[in-house]
C-alpha cells in the first residue's frame, strides 16, 4: 500500500457572542476574579445562548475549514465530530452537521473523548487517510459546555466555555503534515470527570434533574497532576516517534484547560514559554474545541509558517489524553 501522508488542508473556528466574565460569576456564586484568574487564567469564556445548538457552532466552523481547504462539501467523505455536548442523544452530532453542510458523501459520526477529541479525530482521520480509505476528512471539536455546568458549584463553573473548531484533513506531499499521532485512555480514572445523569445507568427523570444529576462532576486537584504527567508523557512519545526533540517545536498548542497546567507541562517539557498559545484568558476550557480553536486563531495571525513543526497536546475526563505532532 503506498504510504501518504495527511495533513490539514484547512482549519476554522466559531464562538457563540455571549461572553460570561469574571465579574458575571461573582454575581452568581461565592467567587472572585481574583481567585479565577490567580488559579485558572481566566478572565471571560463564551456562552451560548438558551436557544443555540452544539451543531450550529460546528458548521460555521466547518464552513470556514472548507473554504480554506480550497474543497467542496461534496468532497468530504469521514466527519468526525469531538463532542459531549451533542445537540441530541440520535442521531449523531456528526450527522446534522452532514445534512446541513451537503456532505452527503461522507461517512459521518461523534467522538465522545472529552477534552481529547480532537485529537483522536485526527488520530484517526489520519489513519484513515493513509490506509486510502479517505481522502478528504472534517476534523470537529465542539461544545456547549455551559448547558451541564452546574452554576451552584463554584469548583467547575468558573472553568468551562463554548465554542467549536474544525479542520480538513487529507493528502500531502511526504515529509510534511502529521508526523506522528498518539491517542489513549484509562477508564480506571472515570469519576475524575462525569456527569451520572441522562444515560441508562443513572437514568433520567424529575428527580435525577433536580439533584442535577446531568451537570459535570470533578476532582480538580487530581485530574490537575494526571494531566500534567499524561500531557508530558504523550509530547515526549510522539516527538520521540517523529524523530524530533522539543528544539524542533515553533509552536505548541496543548489543550487549554487552566494556565497552570499548561505552564506545568511547558516546564516539564522544557518548551520556551513564547512556543506556548494560551487563549484560556478569552475563552475558558472549550473541551474537545479548543485545540482547533487555538489551531486557527495561530494560523489566521501568522504565527504558523510552512516547514513549522507544531506540537498539539490534550487531556480530558475518560480519562483520555493524546498527542500530534505536524509539519506545516
Ligand atoms: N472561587 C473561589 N474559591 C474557590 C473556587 C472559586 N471558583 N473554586 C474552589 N475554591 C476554593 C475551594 O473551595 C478551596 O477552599 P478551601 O481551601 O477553603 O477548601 C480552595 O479554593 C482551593 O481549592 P482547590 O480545589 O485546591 O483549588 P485548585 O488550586 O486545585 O484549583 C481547579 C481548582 C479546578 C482550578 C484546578 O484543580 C484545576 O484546574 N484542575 C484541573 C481541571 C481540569 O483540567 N479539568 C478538566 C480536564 S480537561
Amino acid at each position: 500500500m503506498s504510504k501518504l501522508n495527511s495533513g490539514i488542508l484547512g482549519t476554522g473556528h466559531s464562538f457563540p457572542e455571549g461572553i460570561l466574565t469574571n465579574a458575571d460569576l461573582e454575581r452568581i456564586v461565592d467567587t472572585s476574579d481574583e481567585w479565577i484568574t490567580t488559579r485558572t487564567g481566566i478572565k471571560q469564556r463564551r456562552k451560548a445562548a438558551p436557544d443555540e445548538y452544539t451543531s450550529q457552532f460546528a458548521v460555521r466552523a466547518s464552513r470556514q475549514a472548507i473554504a480554506r481547504a480550497g474543497i467542496d462539501p461534496a468532497d468530504i467523505d469521514l466527519i468526525l465530530c469531538a463532542t459531549v455536548t451533542p445537540d441530541q442523544i440520535l442521531p449523531s452530532t456528526g450527522c446534522l452537521i452532514q445534512a446541513e453542510l451537503g456532505a452527503h458523501k461522507a461517512a459521518a459520526m461523534d467522538i465522545v473523548a472529552a477534552c481529547s477529541g480532537f485529537l483522536y479525530g485526527l488520530s484517526l482521520a489520519d489513519a484513515m487517510i493513509r490506509g486510502g480509505q479517505s481522502e478528504y476528512a472534517l476534523v470537529i471539536g465542539a461544545e456547549i459546555l455551559t448547558r451541564y455546568v452546574d452554576y451552584t458549584d463554584r469548583s467547575t463553573c468558573v472553568l468551562f466555555g463554548d465554542g467549536a473548531g474544525a479542520a480538513v484533513v487529507g493528502a500531502v506531499e511526504s515529509g510534511r503534515g502529521i508526523l506522528a499521532a498518539k491517542i489513549r485512555s484509562d477508564g480506571r480514572y472515570q469519576d475524575q470527570l462525569y456527569a451520572p445523569g441522562g444515560g441508562t445507568k443513572g437514568g433520567f427523570s424529575a428527580e435525577t434533574i433536580a439533584r442535577g444529576d446531568h451537570f459535570f462532576k470533578m476532582k480538580g486537584n487530581e485530574l490537575f497532576k494526571i494531566a500534567v504527567r499524561s500531557m508530558a508523557d504523550i509530547s515526549r512519545e510522539v516527538l520521540l516517534e517523529a524523530g524530533l526533540t522539543t528544539e524542533d517545536v515553533k509552536l505548541f498548542i496543548p489543550h487549554q484547560a487552566n494556565q497552570r497546567i499548561t505552564d506545568a507541562v511547558a516546564n516539564k517539557l522544557n518548551v520556551d514559554t513564547s512556543m506556548v498559545y494560551s487563549n484560556i484568558a478569552m475563552h475558558g476550557n472549550t473541551s474537545s474545541a479548543s485545540i482547533p480553536i487555538g489551531l486557527d486563531e495561530c494560523v489566521t495571525a501568522g504565527r504558523v509558517q510552512k516547514g513549522d513543526v507544531i506540537l498539539m497536546a490534550s487531556f480530558g475526563g475518560g480519562v483520555t489524553w493524546g498527542g500530534v505532532v505536524v509539519r506545516w
